[in-house]
């Protein structure tokens, strides 16, 4: 479902009065916007600073400058809730100094119901919550939000210039706003993006995800798979490269089930055709492709498309055959290392990356011995490998976890062990070749000043001029380690 044109011209006429409110102030106001998770979460940041930025705001990297201070969470594993209500807590300090700040606690961990409970008992100084599905409703949010921090100022009756702002009243009857949206969601258009690089941009082209896989709390915080007309995603791409970007990321939980309506099983190919057929010199790459949907005819569509990166990230998850249908992933091992084997022979040169979970409920030893055996086979660029972590309200939560943390630990870093020999061989074909680089970052480290990426997504340390940011350059690669390499301007 479209959100009704009507629907967005409300909230744009509301951003339209908050600017008012905002731009009148004596001084400017200031908002800071903190990203937890994926890509698509990026993504949708760039979105909350594009209508904060409309609302009149200047953007801050400083909690303590800001007057709204945005939270977009990310509810993958465990240990990134842990860090995010770290961080909320820490904001406490942050609103004891400004006392007129808002504070939004917003992302998918704000579609977890058990962690909202959490939000409304112990960090009370949340002004509002809202789930990823309710992004294009922010400036309606925000206003009412002002308007409760206004309410309390008076109610407190502490008006005179000077005197310290109140506090909202612990307990007090002005509400806190929280949120639920339908998680069905919808498709948004039109809300513009404040994107945080010159260089790499983030293009949304479906949202939601259909296949719940039994570990995966995606379905539940993003709702179902929905996908954007094609002839908006193509006029953004064309925007997006006449802004001078350069590396393009078509995103989604799952891009290749991006459908058009016309094209089936291949609308996705059909769509990287079209954003390839646009002018200009650029990348395309993709995030995140599901192996059962990795069709022929999208390798087909790569390798006849001269922009879009050699790089496809296809995770698999595990090897046993036995834990892959307990996760629900819809292959086999066999199955995966034939679409492996498809793909490179589309494209012999292509990268290939990963992930793997260790330690899902029941793994045996001889399960995870599978892994191993897939990574030996298929021989990754790289692997982001995780723990498993239960997630609430996920078929997987409810299963048997006998396996000690030290074990899964000890898995986590034989799995490791063999894909870093594994990146290290590859990395090393690299040495003493030559190979075309986007410059993307400076760094920090005065002996290699700028960073580029190499067509397949790895990562090149580069001697060179700050100027040749934003430009692909041949680079000769010097030297590597596991994890990158390292090269000068040719
Ligand atoms: N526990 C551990 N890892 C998970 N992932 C997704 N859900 C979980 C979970 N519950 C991993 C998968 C996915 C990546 C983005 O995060 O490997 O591909
Ligand atoms: Fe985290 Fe998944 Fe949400 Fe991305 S979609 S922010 S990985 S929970």
């Amino acid at each position: 479902m479209q959100v009704p044109e009507k629907d967005i011209e409300t909230q744009k006429a509301i951003a339209r009065s908050i600017r008012e409110i905002v731009v009148s102030r004596a001084s400017p106001s200031y908002a800071y916007v903190d990203t937890y998770g994926c890509q698509q979460n990026e993504s949708d940041s760039e979105k909350l600073r594009g209508m904060l930025v409309g609302m009149g705001y200047n953007i801050t990297y400083d909690e303590f400058e800001a007057d709204v201070a945005v939270i977009n969470t990310c509810a993958i594993r465990e240990n990134a809730e842990n860090r995010v209500l770290g961080n909320v807590g820490a904001l406490v300090h942050a609103k004891a100094a400004k006392r007129s700040l808002i504070i939004v606690f917003c992302g998918c961990l704000a579609g977890v119901p058990e962690t909202v409970e959490k939000v409304r008992g112990s960090y009370q100084h949340v002004d509002l919550v809202f789930p990823p599905n309710a992004l294009w409703r922010f400036p309606e949010l925000l206003y009412a939000a002002m308007l409760r921090g206004t309410y309390a100022y008076f109610a407190d009756g502490v008006k005179e210039d000077g005197a310290p702002q109140p506090e909202i009243p612990h307990g007090s009857t002005l509400k806190r706003i929280f949120v639920t949206e339908s998680v069905e969601g919808a498709i948004i258009e039109g809300i513009p993006s404040h994107r945080d690089m010159k260089i790499r941009a983030w293009l949304p082209v479906m949202y939601g995800c259909d296949n719940y896989c039994s570990y995966c709390i995606v379905p539940y915080v993003r709702g179902r798979e929905r996908s954007r007309a094609p002839d908006a995603i193509v006029d953004e791409a064309r925007v997006i490269v006449s802004a001078g970007y350069k590396d393009i990321t078509m995103l989604g939980q799952n891009v290749n089930s991006y459908r058009d309506g016309a094209s089936g099983r291949d609308s996705f190919a059909a769509l990287i055709r079209r954003v390839n057929d646009i002018n200009g010199e650029f990348l395309i790459r993709f995030m995140t492709s599901h192996p059962k949907d990795a069709s022929d005819g999208l390798f087909r569509a790569m390798s006849e498309c001269d922009k879009a990166a050699r790089h496809i990230h296809l995770p698999f998850q595990a090897g046993s055959d036995r834990v892959l249908s307990l996760m629900n992933r819809g292959y086999t091992q066999a199955e995966y290392l034939e679409r492996v084997a498809a793909a490179r022979s589309f494209m012999p040169e292509i990268a290939l990356t990963s992930d793997a979970i260790v330690g899902f409920p029941g793994e045996t030893e001889s399960d995870f011995e599978e892994t191993l055996r897939l990574v030996e086979k298929a021989q990754f660029d790289s692997l982001f490998i995780f723990i498993y972590s239960g997630r609430p309200g996920t078929p997987a939560a409810r299963l048997e976890d006998a396996t000690t943390r030290e074990e899964k630990q000890a898995r986590f870093d034989r799995l490791n062990d063999l894909q870093n020999s594994i990146s290290k061989a590859k990395h090393a074909q690299f040495v003493g070749k030559k190979t075309r680089v986007l410059v993307d970052t400076q760094s920090r480290d005065a002996r290699y000043p700028l960073k580029a990426r190499t067509n397949g997504g790895r990562l090149v340390h580069l001697l060179g001029e700050a100027d040749l940011l934003g430009s692909f350059v041949e680079a000769r690669i010097t030297h590597c380690n596991s994890w990158s390499l390292f090269g000068e301007v040719w």
